[in-house]
């Protein structure tokens, strides 16, 4: 799904297009930040108000991302650099603390 939000990006697809299937990977996203929340809770992860914060921050750039496309001002940056990283840096970090 990320690769081929950049590959409409690459092809000049309409922001519309584009917009929707960013709005797609933040529904699938929220289902799976808000399981993971759910399990942490009952485990009694000590930092689940920190991870909480960091999975509504990711929440809130997408939505972001989203506007700015619909706009038709995503900026310089790749949408695919920016979540790859996001994503492995989170799983890599705050996701091995609960391990
Ligand atoms: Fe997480």
């Amino acid at each position: 799904m990320i690769n081929a939000v950049d590959a409409c990006m690459e092809a000049g697809i309409y922001p519309e297009t584009i917009s929707q299937m960013i709005i797609q990977i933040r529904i699938q996203a929220k289902e799976h930040f808000e399981q993971e929340e759910q399990l942490l809770k009952k485990m009694g992860f000590s930092e689940f108000e920190y991870h909480k914060k960091l999975h509504d921050s990711l929440l809130t750039q997408l939505g972001e991302y989203i506007e700015d496309i619909k706009n038709a001002m995503a900026g310089g940056s790749r949408f695919s650099d920016f979540l790859s990283s996001w994503l492995i840096s989170h799983i890599l970090t705050e996701d091995l603390k609960y391990a």
